[in-house]
């Protein structure tokens, strides 16, 4: 239960349809099925007499005026080592009710869960402290600037998650959330901040790039090829990437390099090398180091087997009302491909900044959506909801939550650069 050693292989086969079957369904569509409200405000007008009534200067004096110029100073320190506590003062740093931009898939109060408590639980690093998140100190941060998230639904999750973060700072009028094909785009005006998602579930290209109609049964991934994606990341000033759980269908994977009539079965494990190359190749040749700033989110966990934290039963995330404590590392967390990550990273000539929050949230097994989520752009039905042990998603995260603490760091980060 509490082991610390690599997946267990046999398992490595059942695992991973599973977990494919929720990214199937659950992941599917979402950009269009996301019931996003058209939040495409028409704000010009007032944008203009605002600007003429000397409300940008106030509002901009008053942001740095702000007296909260604590600096948490975490270049030495490792903010991924350490434990989730009990913190209901300061957790969560928003509520539902308080973001109009969430979706219903993440929503879990809203969809009927009972309990709350994994809202209350605060990341705290053993060696340090994380700064505490001020949306307005990201804002200035992000003045004149483009932040995207680049991956699949988890990564929509965490874009999701820090257009809450920052939201709350902004009047309303002064902000928007539109979509377009491949793209959730949030704008805040007075500060000409861009915060953006980008869906690119393989970072490379595939046959499960449209936005809407991946035709995920017989994936195809091209690990030579980003020029599709890439194109829109150019000049991008903070990019985050993630990809991890579409590569875990199948130990192989089918596959093209070069040759685009040639498709032949991979080895997830080297395909997935093969395309952060790729990846790592396009970073190589375009990102300007002095102006952009690259990060990688290590993988987020699943939790489809209670029986790995508790021997001998028989469910998955499902009622889970409690962190793990102490040490933890899930079936569903596979260290070869991290390891592929890290050694990426390490060969590459730009600066990417790894961010390995794979552990702590390990330890958050009480924090999925489970059934309180939607799938096809519906909540679950009653029946569906009665069968938590074929309906529960374990794999996306209730917001506010985990991803909430991915983004303090993230803000840590940005914040450590803002300051030298
Ligand atoms: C916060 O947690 C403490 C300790 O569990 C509890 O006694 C208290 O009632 C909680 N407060 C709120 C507002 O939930
Ligand atoms: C607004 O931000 C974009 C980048 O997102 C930048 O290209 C543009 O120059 C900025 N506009 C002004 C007026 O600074
Ligand atoms: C989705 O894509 C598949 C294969 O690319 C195609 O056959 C199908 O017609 C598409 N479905 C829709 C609704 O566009
Ligand atoms: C895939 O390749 C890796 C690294 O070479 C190896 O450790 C792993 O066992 C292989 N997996 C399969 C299913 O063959
Ligand atoms: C690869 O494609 C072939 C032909 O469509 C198919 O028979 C095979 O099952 C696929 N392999 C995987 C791992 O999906
Ligand atoms: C990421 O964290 C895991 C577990 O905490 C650790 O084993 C691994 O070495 C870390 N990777 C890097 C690149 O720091």
């Amino acid at each position: 239960m509490t082991s610390q050693q690599s997946p267990n292989r046999a398992k490595y086969h059942s695992i991973l349809p599973i977990a494919l079957a929720c990214v199937l369904v659950l992941g599917t569509a979402r950009l269009v099925f996301d019931n996003l409200k058209s939040n495409r405000e028409s704000i010009f007008g007032q944008w203009q007499l605002w600007l003429r009534g000397g409300g940008f200067h106030r509002y901009i004096i008053n942001a740095f005026d702000d007296d909260d110029n604590s600096y948490e100073d975490i270049e030495d320190c490792n903010v991924f080592d350490g434990k989730w506590v009990w913190d209901n003062v300061s957790r969560p740093l928003y509520s539902e009710e308080s973001c109009p931009f969430l979706v219903k898939q993440v929503t879990c109060q809203r969809n009927g869960r009972p309990d709350k408590s994994y809202q209350n639980w605060r990341w705290q690093p053993n060696e340090c402290n994380l700064p505490r998140f001020n949306a307005v100190k990201l804002l200035r941060i992000l003045k004149n600037k483009r932040l995207m998230f680049v991956g699949d639904s988890i990564q929509r999750g965490q874009f999701d998650s820090m257009v809450c973060m920052l939201q709350s700072a902004i009047p309303d009028g002064k902000k928007s959330l539109h979509k377009v094909p491949s793209k959730k785009i949030f704008y805040a005006q007075e500060y000409n901040a861009t915060v953006e998602f980008y869906w690119a579930p393989f970072i490379i290209e595939s046959n499960s790039d449209h936005s809407t109609n991946h035709s995920v049964l017989k994936r195809l991934v091209k690990l030579d090829r980003i020029a599709d994606h890439s194109k829109n990341w150019e000049g991008v000033d903070i990019l985050v990437f993630e990809s991890y759980v579409w590569w875990m269908y199948k130990p192989i994977i089918n596959a093209t390099y070069g040759n685009l009539n040639d498709i032949q079965e991979y080895n997830v494990t080297t395909a997935y090398k093969m395309a952060l190359q790729t990846w790592a190749n396009w970073l190589d040749s375009s990102i300007n180091p002095q102006t952009q700033k690259v990060f990688f989110m290590s993988l987020s966990p699943t939790h489809l087997w209670s029986s790995e934290w508790n021997p001998g039963s028989d469910g998955n995330c499902f009622n889970e009302k409690e962190p793990i404590h102490g040490p933890y590392w899930g079936m569903g967390t596979n260290r070869e491909i991290m390891k592929v990550v890290q050694e990426t990273i390490q060969g590459l000539k730009t600066e990417v900044t790894f961010l390995n929050i794979t552990q702590l949230s390990d330890f958050r097994k009480d924090a999925h959506t489970t059934i309180y989520t939607e799938r096809k752009g519906k909540l679950l039905t009653k029946e569906q909801k009665a069968d938590p042990k074929n309906f529960a998603d374990c794999i996306h995260w209730c917001l506010p939550g985990v991803p909430d603490t991915w983004n303090e760091i993230l803000y840590a980060h940005l914040l450590q650069e803002f300051y030298n």
